[in-house]
């Protein structure tokens, strides 16, 4: 079989890690395939930026064009990050029928439905699994695993900064000063911290969580937000001399059709498994009527773990390709979001 062709929008670090794993795994993708994956088109800032990987300099662009206009990509990898531009490069790939597959939780959590109506308009699939706990398969968990399950509550550990931060505190007693540097220079922090630090990188990730595990239209701003800035070194050790650890939580639950989704400090008893995950680790603990509980856990960033997610994505399109239903898996929403509890 022809080798399929990708373009990618964005060659950071995530956008380097897709063509290093390409190139690595190209073996393993061609067994699952039967035939392999290419990149035919990258779309970068800057042409004379020295990289740390390899990529056929022809290939490279400052001209998104060049990449959406290019007959010979039938999937579009957007990498870049960022809402308005991105938006707009994903709508017009999919007027001119190329697939997404998409990194981008920020865009995700805020245009999702619009994007899945557009792909769906047009016979193409929009996948997203990187854009929640990078390396972690836990949308594919969530929405393939689980299919037949009734999912009741979803709890998530899903930004590695916040995580990393409050280890460090608990563990180490380093201050929230000092342990946020340390995050920023491992390189896992956002570029602006804030969205890690007041808990809104947590609270999209929930909203697109939420979404998959219990099919509603739950939008960013439904969902409730406190951050870490504030905790004081000694809430933590109070804490921690009592038997319970303090993350920063994302909870999610369905109950009487109704979703209630937050993201705020907490404390766990030791004993809970999401207590045990430390340092920049992310996971996900679920709780399903039929599957009891069930915990996901890996990275949540970093640059070939969230490639293997987007190259997840991309077989799945490849695959849809082949049996010609691409844009079929978008279910609209079962449930219409009701925040409020109804009176009783
Ligand atoms: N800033 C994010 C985190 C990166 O710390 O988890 C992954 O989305």
């Amino acid at each position: 079989k022809n080798n399929v062709s990708i373009g990618l929008l964005g060659l950071g670090v995530v956008g380097s890690g897709v063509i290093r794993l390409i190139e690595d795994h190209q073996e393993e993708l061609v067994h699952q395939l039967g035939c392999g994956v290419d990149v035919k088109g990258v779309l970068v800032r800057n042409l004379e930026k020295t990289r740390d990987v390899q990529v056929d300099r022809s290939y490279l662009t400052t001209d998104p064009n060049d990449v959406l206009h290019n007959p010979e990509i039938d999937v579009i990898v957007e990498v870049m990050g960022g809402i308005d531009e991105a938006r707009k490069y994903i709508l017009e790939a999919f007027a001119t029928r190329k697939h997404v597959v998409t990194a981008n939780k920020d865009l995700i959590a805020l245009h999702g439905q619009e994007l899945q109506e557009a792909a769906s308009r047009n016979q193409c699939d929009l996948f997203y699994e990187a854009s929640v706990a990078g390396g972690i398969p836990i949308l594919r968990g969530l929405v393939d695993g689980l299919v037949s399950d009734r999912i009741q509550q979803v709890m998530g550990i899903v930004n590695g900064t916040t995580n990393y931060i409050l280890t460090k505190m608990n563990e180490e007693g380093v201050t929230y000063e000092d342990a946020l540097k340390e995050a920023q220079e491992l390189g896992f922090a956002e570029a602006d911290p804030t969205a890690d630090v007041e808990g809104l990188d947590a609270a999209r990730k929930m909203a697109i969580l939420s979404r998959l595990a219990f099919s509603t239209d739950v939008e960013l701003e439904d969902v409730e937000v406190k951050g870490i800035a504030n905790l004081e070194l000694a809430d933590l050790q109070y804490g921690k001399q009592l038997g319970y650890t303090m993350k920063l939580i994302g909870y999610s639950n369905f109950h009487n059709q109704h979703v209630e989704v937050s993201v705020q400090p907490t404390f766990l008893s030791n004993q809970h498994p999401l207590a045990a995950v430390k340092n920049e680790y992310n996971a996900v603990y679920v709780n399903g009527e039929a599957v009891g509980e069930t915990m996901f856990y890996g990275a949540g960033a970093g640059s070939l773990p969230t490639a293997t997610a987007i190259m997840s994505d991309v077989v799945a399109v490849i695959t849809n390709m082949r049996l010609g239903v691409n844009g079929r898996r978008f279910v609209s929403p079962r449930f219409k979001k009701e925040l409020t509890p109804p009176e009783e």
